[in-house]
């Protein structure tokens, strides 16, 4: 089933205010800032416990039933997928048979320590868990981690249910410069992606943007696809940003299996390398 595309703005996140650069809309800053503190203090059983997602799913359309081998077979896969990291930040576990197979996998972003990886993939269990209480596939995003677990195929499973798209409010002073400077930025960061072979596609990098401005960007995609299925997939979300984003200094979206982020002040890990491909070379 295709859902339209909309837009989500995760506003209400009590542990990460800086997010809030991404919505930084002046007059609504204080507004979002009460936001924040009523959350904090009305609600502090759902939000102190885990940080909320910037955007999940449940998919209603298959559910099981409590104690159901099913049940039994996701607490197993769940408890073990965190000691599956293959070194890069992906993990994936498959278990029990026919119907009550269950798949997961989860994939921290490509810059992010070890610890913090598994401790927000640990809070992606924990919450989906609370989020989508019977159902047989979930999907959880953080900035810093995806997990899903669902009863069909997962590894090298292209097809889209549909598209999370998270923008920058702000808007570029000259949309036509700023275009063409992000463009051929994401291009190159698409390509270097898709060949970084079988345990980690993922690639960051900047480059001069309109007036004194740097555009950083991030792309990645899981691990398990393989090279042409990693770039065809950049490729459609990254064509998105001219339908979506036009104009606008940052934007990400989202895919189980795939994902970009481009902004203009560096959100990486400040350990992290970013290649800087000055504008002659990306020409
Ligand atoms: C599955 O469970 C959800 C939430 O409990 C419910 O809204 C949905 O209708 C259920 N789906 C089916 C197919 O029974
Ligand atoms: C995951 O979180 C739970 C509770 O939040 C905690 O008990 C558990 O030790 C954590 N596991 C890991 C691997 O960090
Ligand atoms: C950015 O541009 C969009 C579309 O033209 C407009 O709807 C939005 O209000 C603008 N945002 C700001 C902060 O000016
Ligand atoms: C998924 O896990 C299996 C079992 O550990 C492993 O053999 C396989 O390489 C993993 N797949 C990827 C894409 O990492």
């Amino acid at each position: 089933m295709t859902k339209h595309p909309k837009y989500l703005y995760p506003l209400k996140n009590c542990f990460h205010p800086k997010n809030l650069n991404m919505f930084d809309l002046a007059g609504k800053l204080f507004l979002s800032l009460l936001t924040i503190i009523f959350i904090c203090f009305i609600n502090p059983t759902t939000t102190l416990a885990q940080p909320a997602f910037l955007s999940y799913y449940c998919e209603n359309s298959a559910n099981y039933t409590v104690n159901s081998p099913y049940q039994r077979n996701l607490d197993t896969t769940l408890t073990a997928l965190p000691t599956t990291n293959n070194g890069f930040g992906f993990y994936n576990l498959t278990t029990g048979q026919g119907y009550d197979t269950v798949h997961s996998v989860a994939l921290c972003r490509g810059d992010v320590n070890p610890d913090a990886c598994r401790s927000c993939v640990n809070d992606s269990i924990v919450n989906l868990g609370q989020l989508c209480p019977n159902q047989k596939e979930a999907i959880g995003y953080y900035d810093n981690c995806m997990v899903k677990y669902s009863n069909q195929v997962i590894l090298g499973n292209t097809g889209i249910k549909f598209y999370v798209y998270l923008a920058n409010t702000q808007n570029a002073t000259d949309i036509d410069q700023f275009n063409s400077d992000l463009s051929p930025l994401l291009k190159k960061l698409r390509v270097r992606a898709a060949a970084g072979g079988s345990l980690q596609k993922f690639a960051s990098g900047s480059t001069k943007g309109p007036g004194f401005s740097t555009i950083y960007g991030l792309v990645q995609c899981t691990p398990d696809l393989s090279e042409t299925q990693c770039s065809d997939c950049l490729e459609d979300i990254i064509g998105r940003i001219s339908l979506y984003f036009n104009g606008r200094v940052g934007g990400r979206i989202l895919l189980p299996m795939c994902t970009f982020r481009y902004e203009t002040y560096r959100f990486f890990n400040k350990s992290a390398p970013v290649i800087h491909y000055p504008r002659h070379l990306l020409r």
